[in-house]
């Protein structure tokens, strides 16, 4: 692969025996696996920090079983599994008595190690079956993997990857289906007429049978009617386990598909094909699917995977101008949270966001979604570290809810609860004054709405805690302490209400 890429090759097994003057057999046996795994951890987060041109690194089997460091492999290099069933590693290793882990009865070993290392190397961007394959067929493929540079998710065996780029949805779209047969195409009636039309003729042509269904746009149609209609329109197809959804729309239709597909037939595989920036920057990452029940948002969901996410930067062109706007709010929130680069980036080029550079937006995509997915991959069920992303949201929700879900979209009312959450901070002493003047600053020049203080402060704070955030009388708040640094601390519901009610004009 390195020799198809002209890039440098790098065997991390031999620079650690370099590193000892031993075999990793004789590693293994003196100085004991711990003292191995440290040192090829040690190496190996060596050379993800520093590397033009990037090189191709081998790995050995072990070598990415620590999750922390497999996480921070697939955040900063394109992560490759190559798999073998545990007959063909019986009989590649034959009578080689220099692999330690497989000392004994090698066919037993590989079953064993196989069935324990399988949900982590699952945690890539892809695995490759190199069983029966050529090495040069698996050089090219992983080699493709690579140019397409996707981020990965990583959700044990429902881990997938994001592809970000102008024009990659028809380029990807039959590949994202895998071996399915049959698929059942979700859309929405402002969507579907726009851009339905190229990928229905592909995958028609590539022999896939297609059914299609297209709902009434609008988050009031985001309910259980049209789940009941999406999975009649499945079994009407005759869509079986083996068959995907495809979602080709906003956060309503990604939301809805999920939630249909981790349904039908107890559940089966769908892609993403996000057409709005939320849903690219959002709503693709986290496995959150669901529909409202009544007044109550996402009350009813499943947490299901798609398999692969395409977001691609020329379904943007023609989104919606507000909606366009409001999503620039949370990628305001999520550079704060966790890429600065970002937050200078929208600094500097806010009059080529605006105006939908592709390059941008391609950019700001991709950073946008590799913070969520560092995060949700650290915590995949939300147990604790994946609430950082509600930042601007305790206020920001009491604020649109307050509006009725009418006069604010959620991105304008997050742009103004995180002015809120910034100004509480300061006030309580997390955040520096600077970073609120900074933020409300890049906010305004997106042209989102920051005058928070001119809403109705007090009708709002009475609706603060009553989503779903609330731990008895305390609200767990999300500061942000400096660009790339946020906590979480509880803060007292009344005096959170306090704070807000107060809300003073702030730069
Ligand atoms: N699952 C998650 O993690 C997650 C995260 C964020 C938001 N969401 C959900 O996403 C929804 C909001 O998403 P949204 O803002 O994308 O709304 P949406 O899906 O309703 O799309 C907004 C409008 O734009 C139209 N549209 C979409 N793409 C278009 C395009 N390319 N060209 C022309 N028109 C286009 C749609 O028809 C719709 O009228 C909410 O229901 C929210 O709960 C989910
Ligand atoms: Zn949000």
């Amino acid at each position: 692969m390195a020799e198809l890429a002209g890039r440098p090759f790098i065997d991390l097994d031999s620079r650690i025996e370099a590193r000892f003057g031993a075999s990793v057999t004789r590693i293994f046996a003196e100085q004991g696996e711990p003292a191995f795994r440290r040192a090829e951890a040690e190496e190996l987060r060596g050379l993800l920090g520093a590397s033009d041109p990037a090189p191709v690194i081998a790995l050995g089997g072990g070598c990415l079983m620590s999750r922390e460091l497999r996480l921070e492999a697939i955040d900063r290099a394109v992560v490759v599994s190559l798999l073998v069933t545990p007959e063909e590693v019986a009989r590649r290793v034959g009578q080689d008595t220099s692999r330690p882990n497989l000392a004994g009865d090698p066919l037993q070993r590989a079953l064993q190690l196989l069935e324990l290392r399988g949900p982590a190397y699952a945690e890539a961007h892809q695995r490759i079956d190199t069983t029966s394959v050529s090495a040069e067929k698996v050089a090219e493929e992983a080699l493709a993997v690579w140019r397409r540079d996707p981020l990965a998710v990583a959700a044990g065996e429902a881990s997938y990857s994001v592809e970000i780029g102008n024009g990659i949805a028809p380029q990807r779209v039959v590949a994202a289906c895998g071996a399915a047969r049959s698929l059942l195409l979700v859309s929405d009636q402002n969507v579907a007429p726009l851009h339905a039309g190229p990928l229905t003729s592909l995958l028609t042509q590539s022999g896939m049978q297609l059914a299609r269904i297209d709902f009434v746009a609008g988050e009031q149609h985001k309910n259980l009617a049209s789940i009941e209609r999406v999975l009649e329109a499945a079994l009407a197809a005759g869509l079986d386990r083996k068959s995907y959804f495809l979602a080709l729309g906003g956060g309503v239709t990604s939301d809805m598909t999920g939630f249909a597909a981790a349904s039908y037939l107890r559940g089966v595989s769908w892609v993403g094909l996000p057409t709005t920036l939320l849903a690219m920057v959002d709503a693709s990452v986290g496995g959150k699917t669901g529909v409202d029940l009544g007044p109550a948002k996402n009350a009813v969901g499943a947490f299901w995977q798609p398999t692969t996410v395409l977001c691609d930067g020329d379904y943007l062109k023609t989104e919606p101008e507000r909606g366009y706007a409001s999503a620039l709010s949370e990628v305001v929130k999520t550079a704060i949270i966790g890429d600065p680069e970002l937050f200078e980036l929208l600094e500097r080029e806010a009059a080529g966001i605006a105006a939908r550079s592709p390059q941008l937006l391609t950019e700001i995509v991709r950073r946008s979604i590799r913070v969520k997915a560092r995060v949700v991959s650290a915590d995949p069920r939300e147990g604790g570290l994946r609430a950082v992303l509600n930042l601007g949201h305790t206020v920001g929700h009491a604020l649109e809810a307050q509006a009725g879900y009418a006069r604010l979209t959620h991105g304008e009312a997050i742009s103004l609860g995180l002015v809120a959450a910034l100004s509480i901070g300061k006030s309580l002493g997390h955040t520096p004054p600077e970073l609120l003047v900074r933020v409300r600053g890049l906010l305004e020049r997106l042209g989102l709405a920051t005058a928070v203080e001119r809403e109705p402060l007090a009708e709002a704070a009475a609706l603060i805690g009553h989503d779903k955030k609330r731990v008895g009388s305390r609200v767990s708040f999300v500061f942000a302490r400096a660009l790339g640094d946020v906590c979480i601390l509880p803060l007292g519901l009344a005096e959170l209400r306090e704070l807000t009610g107060g809300l003073q004009a702030t730069s």
